[in-house]
């Protein structure tokens, strides 16, 4: 079985409704949520009105909601204004953002309606993200939310790279959560995890500050249970004679299958490079550590992609 019927299957058995706030805004979206309705994989809302949609969408497994008209939202928009008032927010401002379907979206899902939301093929990240960093929040016992992408090729071991969408340049704690936070998803979702923290430099061939980075960042995470190590260049994580010859001493050497860049620039620039050259289906980004899962989709994203990442949005409930 591959990658994507393990999920697939492990989704199926999730009764979760998710929230496509794009499906009247975008094409792909409309087309994925159509599937997602017909093959019985997901219970969905999306916004607007009935005649926004055809038939298809008048079944038990889709909710159409008309923002402008839901009973709650004045009771939202108070409730925004009360999470943030301390932060400058006025009670006019929530009522105009709670309207909107990106912060409606995370309102529907604090309040427990919905399950989980899937955006971001018409918005860019920062502006999905953002009301779920102020609304959502992190889970209680992490510090950060952190951008994952899950690189799948058939024959292929399944690769998890992080963080190529959120933290712009993390510190060394935050690298180590990371790194925690994916090889806990790997291990959920696929297996074993082997964590490769990622440098241009491998075991201390080079120095300086951004290496001084990575390899305070593996002493963290090394008091995790997960096998992690690091510093070491992605040839030493990627291939074993490489690794040796470079002195990695630990399984991670040629076996690593989650990857941890050390800042987005790099994270964001691997995975496509990946996608581009390698030929790698790119699933994602993968958020990790919200409270409730929120899960972001790249501007170019196709109808299965979209897909995908609705059953691993249900997995992360
Ligand atoms: C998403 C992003 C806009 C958040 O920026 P921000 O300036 O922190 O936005 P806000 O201040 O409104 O953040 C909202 C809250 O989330 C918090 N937050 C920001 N990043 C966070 C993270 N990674 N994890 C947890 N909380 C985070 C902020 O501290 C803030 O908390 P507060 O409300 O208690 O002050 C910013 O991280 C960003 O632009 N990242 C790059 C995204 C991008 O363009 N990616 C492109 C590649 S796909």
């Amino acid at each position: 079985m591959n990658i994507i019927e393990k999920i697939t299957n492990k989704a199926k058995k999730i009764n979760a409704t998710i929230i496509l706030p794009e499906a009247n805004l975008d094409k792909r979206v409309y087309s994925a949520a159509k599937k997602l309705i017909k093959e019985n994989l997901c219970k969905i809302i999306v916004f607007g009105e009935a005649a926004d949609y055809d038939a298809s969408f008048n079944s038990p497994n889709c909710r159409i909601i008309n923002i402008k008209k839901y009973p709650q939202l004045s009771d939202y928009a108070n409730q925004l204004y009360e999470l943030r008032k301390n932060k400058g927010l006025t009670l006019k401002e929530a009522k105009k953002l709670v309207s909107a379907p990106d912060y409606f979206s995370m309102m529907l899902l604090k309040n427990g309606v919905a399950d989980g939301v899937v955006a971001g093929a018409c918005w860019t990240t920062a502006n999905t993200l953002r009301p779920a960093l102020q609304i959502i929040r992190t889970k209680p016992n992490k510090n950060i939310v952190t951008g994952a992408m899950l690189m799948i090729k058939e024959n292929k071991t399944p690769l998890l790279f992080a963080d190529i969408s959120l933290i712009e340049n993390p510190t060394s704690e935050n690298l180590a959560e990371i790194a925690v936070s994916c090889a806990d998803f790997y291990k959920k979702i696929v297996g074993t995890p082997k964590v490769a923290m990622l440098s241009y430099s491998t075991m201390g061939s080079a120095n300086g500050e951004m290496v001084k980075k990575v390899q305070d960042a593996v002493k963290i995470a090394k008091e995790s249970n997960y096998l992690i190590d690091g510093e070491m260049q992605v040839d030493s994580a990627l291939d074993k004679v490489t690794a040796k010859r470079k002195g990695v001493k630990s399984g991670v050497g040629g076996n690593a299958n989650v990857l941890v860049f050390p800042d987005l620039n790099s994270g964001n620039i691997g995975y496509k490079l990946v996608e581009r050259l390698g030929g790698y289906t790119a699933i994602g980004s993968i958020m990790l550590n919200f409270n409730k899962p929120v899960n972001d989709l790249s501007r170019g994203c196709t109808v299965e992609e979209i897909i995908n990442t609705v059953l691993i949005t249900k997995l992360l409930i």
